[in-house]
């Protein structure tokens, strides 16, 4: 039997920090409402050449090194985003070319703070059912792009960063033992961003009615949260047939403190088997997963044979559990140099559009606007 190991992992954030003092400066707020109601402290804001793709591809050039294989040998890409770069191209298809993947596919998945836990089952699936070797799955966000800075019911929440995860085949029996994806469309107007899709096309109208930016209904998001969360931890964990005792580590979508705390304490789950880093990071949605798995390997919290339970909840409304059974990475053959991969990458892209252009100029299609 075919499983899809977690061989390499990475993560991407912005340097600059910007903190709860930061935020009492911009809206009527303090630094006290925000870590007693949050656990939040500080985030981080992408620069102005920071984008989604740039913050996945540095997250991925790590989780590759980690993995020890080469961009041309990864087949499939899946980027979890709730900022994605544009609506189309696919983000994904951005970051395959920057990386040099040249024989992968590529495409984005849309189901906002659950993104990375179903873009995980879904390259779990591709690799389980032998339709591809590898994956490349990551969470990357610019929310603080899509955020109102005048609003501090969200302002104050978000923050920017990604993680990505390597999947390769392998027959022992490691990766993701069981899941679950839930979705409750009911529910769609409690945390959304109405502008700019078909419903409401961007005019000035939209702009104007400040429809491009996040709106949240906290308290409902709150209550279903907790909800969620405890229930879809208790049906991977049965489906894994494991019990909570052979729980290593907790790592949820790090949201709000108290949601956290409260789902695990009914779980009886002890706090100290929870990874936590949402006071320095605050809410980074899809990315917020992988980049706590990273921290916690970091700090020696996650090793190989440990279980672990992946839980996240977010727009759709969605929500999302996996158990995760770590193994660690493949011996590797080579020495890993994605930077220059990646350097190369870049070059070969431009050098393809200069050739498309130049075929284009050549049989009379080319046109300065296209
Ligand atoms: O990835 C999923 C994304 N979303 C979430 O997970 C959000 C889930 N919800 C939450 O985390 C919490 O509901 C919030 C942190 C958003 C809000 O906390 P709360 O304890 O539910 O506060 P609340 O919405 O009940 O508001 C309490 C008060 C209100 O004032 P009034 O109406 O009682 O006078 C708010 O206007 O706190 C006020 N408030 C603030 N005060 C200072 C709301 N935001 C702020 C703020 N600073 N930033």
């Amino acid at each position: 039997m075919t499983y899809a190991h977690i061989t390499g992992w990475g993560m991407a954030v912005p340097e600059r920090v910007l903190t709860n003092q930061d935020l009492e400066k911009m809206v009527d707020t303090s630094d006290e409402w925000i870590i007693s109601r949050t656990g939040i402290k500080e985030r981080r804001i992408a620069s102005d050449n920071e984008t989604t793709a740039s913050l996945a591809i540095q997250a991925a050039l790590k989780a590759l090194k980690v993995s020890n294989i080469t961009p041309a040998e990864v087949e499939l890409i899946i980027v979890a985003t709730s900022s994605p770069e544009y609506i189309f191209p696919a983000t994904a298809s951005i970051v395959q070319d920057q990386l040099g993947a040249v024989r992968a596919g590529a495409f984005d998945i849309l189901a906002a703070c659950s993104g990375f836990i179903y873009a995980l089952n879904m390259a779990t699936q591709a690799i389980r059912s032998g339709s591809a070797q590898n994956a490349l799955v990551i969470g990357s966000e610019t929310l603080s792009r899509i955020v109102d800075w005048t609003d501090r019911n969200t302002c104050v929440l978000f923050g920017d960063g990604a993680g990505a995860f390597i999947l390769q085949a392998g027959e022992q029996r490691a990766g993701l033992l069981s899941a679950t994806m839930r979705s409750d469309g009911s529910g769609g107007d409690l945390l959304w961003l109405p502008g700019g899709g078909s419903r409401f096309p961007t005019s000035a109208d939209t702009v104007n009615q400040g429809l491009h930016f996040v709106k949240m209904n906290g308290r409902e998001v709150f209550r279903f949260a907790t909800r969620v969360m405890v229930k879809s931890t208790q049906e991977v964990v049965r489906k894994a047939q494991l019990s909570m005792d052979d729980i290593d580590v907790v790592i949820p979508h790090q949201a709000n403190k108290r949601i956290i705390e409260s789902a695990i304490r009914s779980l009886n789950i002890p706090m100290d088997r929870c990874v936590l880093n949402i006071d320095r990071f605050g809410n980074t949605s899809t990315a917020s997963i992988p980049i706590a798995t990273c921290e916690a390997i970091a700090e020696g919290r996650l090793n190989p044979g440990d279980h672990t339970v992946f839980v996240g909840f977010g727009a759709g409304l969605t929500w999302g559990a996996a158990v995760v059974r770590w193994s660690g990475p493949f011996p590797g053959l080579y020495v890993m140099r994605p930077p220059v991969y990646h350097f190369y990458a870049r070059i070969r892209s431009i050098l393809k559009r200069i050739l498309r252009k130049i075929d284009a100029i050549i049989w009379g299609r080319y046109h300065p606007d296209n």
